[in-house]
C-alpha cells in the first residue's frame, strides 16, 4: 500500500466510468519554444495511460486545461487547440475541439459525444471565474459530467475552480494514474526532518512562490542550495553587490529572515560563488565572475564552474535529493552549460535524488542522464506546497469521498 491508498482518493482504475461522460482536468500548460510550439510532450506523456484507460471503457472523454496565465478572455497565443491536434496525433485520433470551456456550445458538443470519442475545451483560464473559486462556474462545469478526474498534480495546490470546487459537485471522482504516481514518489520525502540529510536545490524563475515555500523547508532540509533568480535576492539580502542582475526587492526582508532562521536551525543555504555574467541575454560572448567581484551594468544569467564544483561536492554530503528550477537561463546554449554539467554530476551520485517543474522536466529531458535521477516530477511549487503539508494540497483534499 503506498501513500496515495491511505489518502482516502480514489484512482481512475477503481471508478465505474464505463460509457460516462468523464470530466478529466489535466495540466497541459506546456512549456513552448519562442515560436509557440510545443517544447516538451512530457505532460500529454503522462497522461496517456488514463486517458488510454478511459477509452477502453468506451466512456465520453472531456478534456479541459488552463495554458499559461492569459489576462484577457481570448488571448490567443493561449488557445488550447494546438494541443488539441498534437493529441489527436498522438493518440491517431480524430479530437473534437471546442472554442469555450462551458456553456450552451460546448453542452451541446458533450450531448453529440459518441462512447470513445474525445472533445478538448478551450482553456479554462479564459473564463475569469476559474481562478476564483467559483461555485457557480463550478457547477456549469459539473453539468458537462458523470465522472470527474484530476490529472493535474501541478496546479492542485491552487484554489482554482475546476480544482478545488468542481469536484465537490460530481459524486464520482477521483485521481488519474499521473497524480497516483506523483503522491507515492513525493510522499518519500515527508517525515524527513534534520539530520536525515535532505538537501533541497530551487532554482528557476519563479521566484515569488518558492521563496515563500523556503521557511517551511527549514524545519525538513539540512541544506538549502539556490541558483537563478532566487539566488540573486539572497545575495543581495547579505549586502553582496549583483551588478544589474534583477532582484526581487520586495522579498529581501523575507529573505534576511530566512537566512537568521536557518543560522538559528542550522541549515546550511548554499549560494553561488562564480557566475556567468553578461550586459544581456542576448550576449553571444558571457564572462565568468567571482561574487567578491561582480562587475557594474552585467547581469548574472548562469553559474559558473566554481558554483557547480561547490553545490555538488554539498548535495554529495546528502542522501535526498529535491530539485526544483534549472541554475540559468537554460533556453539559450550559452547560459546552460552550468545546470547541464551540474545536473550530469547529480546523476551520477548515490543518492535519493528526484528533479522537476516544468523547466527542469523540460530541460534534463533532453539529456541522457535523466534516467539516472529517481524520479521527474512535473511542477516545483505543487510539490513544495504538498511537502509543506504533509502530504494534502487542494486538489487532493476535493477529491476525498
Ligand atoms: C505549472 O506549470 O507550474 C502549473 O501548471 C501551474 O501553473 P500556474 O503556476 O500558472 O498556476
Amino acid at each position: 500500500m503506498g501513500f496515495f491508498d491511505t489518502l482516502g482518493v480514489k484512482c481512475v482504475n477503481e471508478l465505474a466510468i464505463r460509457e460516462k461522460r468523464v470530466f478529466l482536468r489535466t495540466d497541459f500548460n506546456f512549456p513552448v519554444d519562442e515560436n509557440g510550439n510545443i517544447a516538451d510532450l512530457e505532460r500529454i506523456n503522462k497522461a496517456i495511460p488514463t486517458i488510454k484507460h478511459i477509452l477502453e471503457h468506451n466512456a465520453r472523454l472531456i478534456i479541459a486545461s488552463h495554458f499559461g496565465r492569459p489576462e484577457s478572455e481570448k488571448d490567443v497565443q493561449y488557445t488550447l487547440e494546438p494541443f488539441a491536434a498534437k493529441l489527436a496525433e498522438i493518440l491517431e485520433q480524430d479530437i473534437y475541439f471546442f472554442e469555450d470551456c462551458c456553456g450552451m456550445g460546448a453542452m451541446q458538443m458533450v450531448r453529440d459525444l459518441k462512447p470513445g470519442q474525445i472533445l478538448v475545451l478551450e482553456n479554462l483560464r479564459f473564463n475569469s471565474e476559474e481562478k476564483k473559486g467559483s461555485s457557480a462556474f463550478a457547477r456549469e462545469l459539473a453539468k458537462m459530467c458523470d465522472v470527474y478526474i484530476n490529472d493535474a498534480f501541478g496546479v492542485s495546490h491552487r484554489k482554482d475552480t475546476s480544482i478545488a470546487v468542481l469536484p465537490r459537485f460530481v459524486d464520482t471522482k477521483g485521481a488519474s494514474f499521473a497524480v497516483k504516481q506523483e503522491v507515492d514518489e513525493l510522499s518519500k520525502f515527508l517525515g524527513l526532518e534534520h539530520g536525515s540529510g535532505l538537501g533541497i536545490m530551487l532554482g528557476g524563475s519563479n521566484t515569488t512562490d518558492k521563496i515563500g515555500l523556503i521557511r517551511p523547508m527549514l524545519d525538513m532540509a539540512d541544506k538549502i542550495i539556490l541558483g537563478g533568480p532566487l539566488a540573486y535576492t539572497f545575495m543581495a539580502a547579505q549586502g553582496i553587490s549583483v551588478g544589474a542582475t534583477p532582484v526581487d526587492e520586495e522579498k529581501i526582508p523575507l529573505a534576511k529572515e530566512i537566512l537568521k532562521s536557518a543560522k538559528v536551525r542550522k541549515v546550511e543555504i548554499v549560494l553561488p560563488v562564480d557566475h556567468v555574467v553578461a550586459e544581456t541575454v542576448n550576449s553571444t560572448e558571457p564572462a565568468v565572475c567571482k561574487s567578491e567581484s561582480f562587475p557594474e551594468g552585467m547581469s548574472a544569467f548562469d553559474i559558473g564552474p566554481e558554483t557547480v564544483e561547490l553545490f555538488a561536492q554539498k548535495i554529495a554530503e546528502c542522501r535526498h535529493l529535491f530539485w526544483s528550477g534549472p541554475m540559468g537561463v537554460y533556453e539559450k546554449p550559452q547560459f546552460s552549460v552550468g545546470s547541464l554539467k551540474l545536473a550530469q554530476k547529480i546523476s551520477a551520485l548515490p543518492i535519493h535524488k528526484v528533479a522537476g517543474g516544468g523547466d527542469t522536466e523540460e530541460m534534463l529531458g533532453k539529456t541522457e542522464f535523466a534516467k539516472n535521477f529517481d524520479y521527474v516530477f512535473t511542477c516545483g511549487t505543487a510539490a513544495l506546497e504538498f511537502l509543506k503539508n504533509g502530504g494534502m494540497i487542494p486538489g487532493l483534499e476535493a477529491l476525498k469521498d
